[in-house]
């Protein structure tokens, strides 16, 4: 497994991490944590040293499940952990110091940790992003000592480039086949800065996996099934805003294109030919797809003209529907 300078936090990080949203759970399912630790231990094994999570996923959960886990295997993970979206309504007037101060000093509590690595704002109202008071309690709780560096979670370019008016260290960002904004403005400017940048949702929640047709089902609390339209969240965090059907026209330009149906581990290396991503985080609903991605760190560079034949995918099946959203 290859490491990456994480931005200017100077940590080595696997370049492949963790998504843990769905650490035990197939999005609604019961909690098997069971299944949560054999997906722990194998990423570890598989030499990923990168988790992301959140504090309410899995309604705690996960960062709970997490917080065992490094307790028996002390050092081995560098974790990413997120606040902000346990407030309610969650509207920019929520957004407080002390809010996030609290937030902090729960995720710490979850996670048995005297301090966190890493701290985002989980993509709050675009008007927290220009807010002094917020980013200035982050920098308040880097020098108390409870947290090592702070970034955001965004959802659209802009708000990222305006992030990077204050001092983070990183940026988690929807990049993957399916979505080329970021490399227009944001990516160059994250590269001058020296942010480091998550890649999120790699595989469009699993459409980019190649493994999805017009009968898959996804039981009625997956996302996948209630928020296409955005009814509960952003719906670019759903198939990454793609429209389903649509979607997979294109993943069958993809499997034309690479002459394989077997895309998982392709996506994910063609996030990885991007030298401004530091660390591309797939979730995984089952151990064996952890093992599964990891298969990308062994695969050769991409083609130019793979890539090439992956931007003109984008350009003719996508880019009008996704581009001037995010
Ligand atoms: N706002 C934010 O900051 C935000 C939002 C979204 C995600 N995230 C983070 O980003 C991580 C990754 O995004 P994501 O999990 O939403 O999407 P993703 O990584 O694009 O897709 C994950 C899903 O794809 C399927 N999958 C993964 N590997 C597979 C393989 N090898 N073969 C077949 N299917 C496979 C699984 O679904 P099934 O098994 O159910 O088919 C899995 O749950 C999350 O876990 C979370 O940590 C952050």
């Amino acid at each position: 497994m290859n490491c990456r300078t994480f931005g200017k936090t100077g940590r080595q990080v696997s370049e492949i991490g963790l998504g843990t949203w769905q650490l035990g759970t197939r999005w609604g399912d019961p909690f098997d944590r069971e299944e949560a630790f054999r997906i722990l231990e194998t990423a570890e094994d598989a030499g990923i040293t990168f988790i992301d999570t959140a504090d309410v996923y899995n309604g705690g959960k996960s960062e709970e499940t997490i917080g065992e886990y490094i307790s028996a295997h002390p050092g081995r993970f560098y974790i990413t952990t997120k606040c902000g979206r346990r407030l309610n309504p969650h509207t920019e007037e929520m957004y407080t110091p002390s809010a996030i101060a609290g937030f902090i000093e729960d995720s710490l509590k979850r996670m048995h940790l005297e301090r966190l690595d890493m701290i985002l704002l989980h993509c709050p109202p675009t008007p927290v992003f220009r807010r002094d008071d917020i980013f200035g309690e982050l920098d308040r709780q880097k020098k108390l000592g409870k947290i090592a560096d702070y970034g955001v979670s965004i959802e659209k370019a802009q708000e990222g480039i305006q992030a990077m008016e204050y001092d983070i260290s990183a940026m988690e960002v929807i990049f993957n086949m399916f979505r080329l904004k970021p490399l227009d403005e944001m990516f160059p400017l994250a590269a001058e800065k020296q942010v480091g940048i998550i890649a999120r949702v790699p595989l469009a929640s699993g459409l980019l996996t190649g493994k999805y047709t017009r009968d898959t089902t996804f039981g009625p609390k997956d996302h996948r099934s209630y928020n296409r339209e955005g009814a509960s969240f952003d719906k670019g965090e759903t198939f990454s805003g793609v429209p389903y059907e649509l979607g997979l026209q294109a993943v069958e330009a993809l499997k034309e294109t690479f002459g394989t149906s077997d895309l998982a581990p392709l996506a994910i290396r063609w996030i990885l030919m991007h030298p401004e991503v530091s660390v591309v985080i797939p979730g995984a609903s089952r151990a064996s797809q952890v093992q599964d991605n990891v298969r990308a760190a062994e695969l050769p560079r991409l083609t130019d003209g793979q890539m090439q034949a992956v931007q003109e995918i984008y350009d003719q099946y996508l880019r009008a529907t996704i581009h001037p959203q995010w």
